[in-house]
Parts: C-alpha cells; structure tokens; sequence
C-alpha cells in the first residue's frame, strides 16, 4: 500500500498519454504552447503500461486517462484493454473533452473503460466557441449521447466563469439532471497558463444561484472523491469541487504520470521525479522506488487558499487536471 507523510492511502493515478488537444479552453490552454514535448520523449503504451503495473501492484485501485486530450492518441483502445486484461477490477476511467467521442465511445467500452467524465461548459454553440475557442458543441453532446448509449457511466465537468457561463449553471444541471448524469461544477484554479481576465465562482457563489431555482440538502464527501456532494429534493445529487477550501487537500489519495514520464505529487506545485529513464531500461524496482519516493513528498496541501491566492505554474494540460 503507498501511504503519504499525512497518513493518506494513495490509490489512484491519472496518467495523461499526451499534453495536446484540439481545443484551446480559456482555462486550460487559451495558446498553443510555445512547444510541444518532441514525440521522441513520449512514453510508449508499453512503457506506461509498465508503470502501471507497478503502480497496481504497490496498491493502486484507479486508473484514470487524461490528456491533453487523450483520444488525440492513436489505439487508445488498445491501452486501455492492457490496463483491463492486467487488472479487471480496478476502476477504469478516462476524462475527454468528448470532440472526438462519438465515433470511438463503443471501442473504449468493449476494451474496458467504465467510466468517461466529460467537460459541458455550456449548451451554448457561440459561448463553447468563446471557451474552446473552435466550434464544439455539436460533437461534443453526440459524443456524450454515444457514451450513454453504448453504457458507459458518464459524468461532467463544469467550470463556471463570471460573464461567461454563470447564467447557464441550472441548464447544465438540467440537461444532466435528466439523461442521469452525475455534475461537478469546479472551482476555476488559477494558473499562469489559463487566460488572464478569467474570473471563477466560488462554491458559496454557486450555492446562491443552485438554490435560487432547488432546495438541497449538504450531504458531505463521498470517500475519496475530491467533491462536496448535495442532493435536491427528488435524490438527484451534484457536487462542487473547491480547491479553494482549507481542508480540500485533507482526503487526497491521487497522483499524476504525465506523457514525457514526471511523475508528479501535486496539481498546484511543480516538483516532480521522471520515471522515463527507468522504465525504459525495464528497472521495475526502481520505477517502484521513484512510486514510493513521489507518495512520501506529498505536500500537505495545496496553496490556491493562500491569502495572497497565488496561481500555480503548473499546466493543466499536462496533469490532465
Ligand atoms: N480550473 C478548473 N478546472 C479546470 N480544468 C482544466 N483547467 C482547469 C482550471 N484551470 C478541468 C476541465 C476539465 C478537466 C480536465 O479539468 O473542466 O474537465
Ligand atoms: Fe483541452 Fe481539456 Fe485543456 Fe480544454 S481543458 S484545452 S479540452 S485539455
């Protein structure tokens, strides 16, 4: 079992298979990097595939894709069915930006993906045009209806921004609301990447507006997932994920492997060991080491609820979030 220096049981990595994507979200990645990790740097499938394993093996339970947006990455089907044939019970997901879903939703469900989270900002063509800067919308809804149909457990994403999507929280709700999908809207975490004049909501903001049209009841954390969950009066829950909060970092049992191999403690800081060099010599001990020595630095929390609310340095589009 990997236990950090605060006592958590880390037992979930996201692993991001590349940094690109064909959207440029305001948040995220509003320009194209000045550079892209040369390809030549990516880890293989194969060489992932072997840090997962010791990853599963040291005690990891979850297994989740992410980019960039991962189904830029050609056989990700295939990636995904290593993953499932080695370990059949862990929980196997992925996070998309959903562009590309549709024609590939029953593939990753028949190679053992269970679950998808998908970002809706809004249901607006011209408002995902202005967040994504490309027009989204359309693809994005087919793939999420090609998800549900072939039976993946869909799940959405909603970063909601002042003077751009707030006015549309309880549509997004709605919509999930009715096709039974859960929602996490997400505190906007700044960062140095994200566009400059993007101002977030925070949870007490989000709160206001949900019980402007719903009564709810504060149903607390659900284990380990990072959000605060409410259900409305018909059961039907959300969850609003504050990074923001003190105590959000408290229940963390996460960490990420990024494309190029740095094995990363924690979203908000930038320190990181590589296990590229490692796993491409086959050294399994030491990949295992380099697990361990990544779980034991573990910082205790991250600083988005400093006074002086600092941005991290730390891209999304590399952690997958
Ligand atoms: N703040 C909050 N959420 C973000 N995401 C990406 N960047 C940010 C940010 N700065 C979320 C997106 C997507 C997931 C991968 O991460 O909503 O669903
Ligand atoms: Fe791409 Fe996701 Fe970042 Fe948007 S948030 S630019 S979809 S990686």
């Amino acid at each position: 079992m990997l236990i950090d220096s605060y006592d958590r049981v880390v037992d979930y990595i996201r692993v991001s298979v590349t940094e690109r994507c064909n959207f440029r979200c305001q948040y995220c990645m509003p320009e194209k990097p000045f550079s892209w990790v040369p390809k030549e740097n990516l880890l293989s499938f194969e060489e992932l595939f072997e840090f997962i394993k010791v990853a599963i093996d040291e005690g990891v339970k979850k297994v989740r894709i992410t980019g960039g947006e991962p189904l830029l990455r050609e056989d990700l089907d295939k990636f995904i069915k290593m993953i499932y044939d080695y370990a059949p019970d862990i929980d196997l997901a992925m996070t998309s930006n959903a562009f590309l879903l549709k024609g590939v939703a029953k593939k990753l469900k028949d190679a053992g993906l269970k679950r998808i989270n998908v970002s809706i900002d809004t249901l607006k063509p011209e408002v995902a045009q202005k967040i994504a800067q490309k027009d989204v919308l359309k693809n994005v809804l087919d793939g999420v209806q090609e998800a549900l149909h072939v039976g993946l457990k869909v799940k959405v994403n909603m970063v909601p921004m002042k003077g751009v999507n707030e006015d549309e929280i309880i549509d997004v709700l709605h919509y999930c609301k009715e096709r039974n999908m859960g929602i996490r809207f997400i505190e906007y975490m700044e960062n140095v990447h994200a566009a400059v004049d993007i101002k977030g909501m925070n949870s007490d903001e989000l709160l206001d507006v949900i019980s402007q049209h719903y009564k709810f009841v504060d149903e607390g954390f659900d284990g380990h997932s990072p959000s605060h969950y409410y259900s409305l009066e018909d059961g039907y829950k959300f969850g609003i994920i504050e990074p923001h909060k003190d105590d959000f970092c408290s229940t963390c049992n996460r960490i990420r492997l990024t494309a190029e191999g740095q094995l990363i403690p924690c979203l908000y800081f930038d320190e990181a060991m590589n296990i590229s060099a490692a796993v491409k010599r086959g050294d399994i001990k030491e990949a295992a080491l380099i697990l361990k020595e990544v779980v034991k630095t573990k910082p205790e929390k991250n600083r988005w609820s400093d006074p002086d609310g600092e941005a991290s340095k730390r891209a999304f589009y590399e952690t997958g979030g």
